[in-house]
């Protein structure tokens, strides 16, 4: 895949501070709930993730995760929560109990809709018998399960906690408990990974069942302890497309339908959650290090808020101004580029009118982006809706940056700025 970086260099000079403004209407809203602790670091993951060390505090978490949704909620007054998300780190590593207290009085601060999705991120190797049956009770309604690879080897490789047996016995469990919206993660391009045992890695997953998949290339995140030493025999750029591609056609062979870069879904499970964020929705983020992002129709501007990122500091100030890490209000010229980021990894792309409604720019201002990108053959128009074709999926990163908003450039060729 071409550097992002080329891409920005050539083509986004060009994209001038946005003139035209609409209403901003604010969109659907989700909850994202983090969970910070894993009985192991993963040497490749970069998430906000810790070592669990003794015994957790379960309980005063969910305080805290109370008293910061308390602070949060005068962003969201009135509206509506579509659904919930629990990642991790390693939320199945909180009892049920700690999951039903946690919903229950969240709901009583919020109105959430009826039939609302309420995913709970599970490591397989943290399954036990009865559990599943308890964060049913709870209301959690969807599992989304740290997979990998059904290879016992590459599982090793990765450092995980669990094989691939456990794998299979924790989804059969959750099945048991009566889930049947599940989701599997799935890694690929795995150190000594090759193109056969990728495409057995599917096949393990689907014989599961799965309600959803999402199939996640390998990358090696700064500051890891993979970065620091990548592991041998990780598959060059090339056999990593083969492998995706492979893997891709063996999903749609068994109906399952691509909607976004990573993620497959069985027609009417796509997540819901996933799909607010690359659709620019709004989601409050509580918990050590989330983010959130609101739209504030009274100022007409979009604020991103995150938290301390470290549990002890977030656990020791949430509820008060000072959990904060951060709050910054999108600057307009950067809403473009911020918008396609996410809406650019749908294959269903978007239409003009959610671009003006999620950003409050008119799409005028990014007519001379969207043409060129028509000419180079990565964005279709079909039925009103621009789509990525399969050149501008493979290209993401270069077409995303032509939406760039370059200061330097923008200031030079307009003194004003
Ligand atoms: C927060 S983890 C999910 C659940 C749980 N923590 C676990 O690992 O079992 C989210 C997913 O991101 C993917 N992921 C994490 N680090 C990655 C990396 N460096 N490259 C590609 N995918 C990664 C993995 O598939 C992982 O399951
Ligand atoms: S279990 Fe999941 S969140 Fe935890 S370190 Fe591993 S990949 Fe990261």
């Amino acid at each position: 895949m071409a550097a992002a970086g080329q891409g920005s260099a050539r083509f986004c000079a060009a994209a001038p501070a946005p003139t035209m403004r609409t209403m901003l209407t604010p969109p659907p809203l989700s909850l994202y709930v983090h969970l910070p602790w894993c009985v192991r670091k993963c040497p490749y993951c970069d998430f906000n993730s810790h070592e669990a060390r003794g015994a957790l505090p379960f309980d005063a978490y969910v305080d805290a995760l109370l008293a910061d949704l308390d602070h949060d909620l005068p962003l969201a007054w009135g509206r509506t929560i579509h659904s919930v998300f629990f990642g991790g780190g390693t939320p199945s590593l909180f009892p049920a109990d700690a999951i039903d207290r946690f919903l229950q009085q969240a709901s009583a601060r919020l109105r959430f809709a009826p039939g609302a999705e309420v995913t709970l991120e599970t490591n397989p190797g943290t399954a036990e018998h009865g559990r599943f049956e308890d964060y049913r009770r709870a209301g959690v309604n969807r599992i989304s399960f740290g997979i990998q690879s059904f290879d016992d080897g590459c599982l090793q490789r990765l450092g995980r906690i669990h094989d691939s047996a456990q794998a299979d016995a924790a989804v059969k469990l959750a099945q048991d408990a009566g889930f049947d919206n599940l989701n599997l993660d799935l890694m690929y391009a795995l150190p000594g990974q090759t193109l056969a045992m990728a495409g057995i890695d599917i096949e393990r997953a689907l014989a599961l069942q799965p309600a959803h998949l999402s199939h996640y290339q390998l990358t090696l995140e700064p500051n890891t302890v993979f970065a620091a030493r990548p592991p041998q025999g990780i598959p060059d750029d090339d056999l990593a497309w083969d492998m995706q591609e492979h893997c891709q056609a063996q999903l749609a062979q068994a109906g399952f339908v691509q909607y976004e870069v990573s993620a497959y879904a069985r027609p009417g499970r796509q997540c819901a959650h996933n799909l607010n964020y690359w659709r620019f929705g709004d989601y409050l983020g509580i918990g050590a290090g989330a983010h959130g992002k609101l739209t504030l129709g009274s100022e007409q501007a979009i604020l991103r808020r995150w938290k301390l990122k470290h549990p002890a500091a977030w656990l020791a100030t949430a509820g008060s101004p000072a959990a904060i890490g951060g709050d910054e209000r999108i600057a307009p010229q950067h809403l473009p580029f911020e918008f396609m980021l996410n809406a650019l990894r749908l294959v269903e792309g978007f239409g003009e009118s959610m671009f003006a409604a999620r950003t409050g720019l008119a799409a005028s201002n990014i007519a001379a982006q969207m043409a060129e990108a028509e000419a180079r053959g990565w964005l279709q128009h079909v039925d009103g809706d621009w789509r990525p074709t399969a050149q501008g999926q493979r290209f993401n990163n270069d077409l995303v940056s032509l939406f760039l908003h370059d200061e330097a450039a923008a200031s030079a060729g307009n003194p004003s700025g």
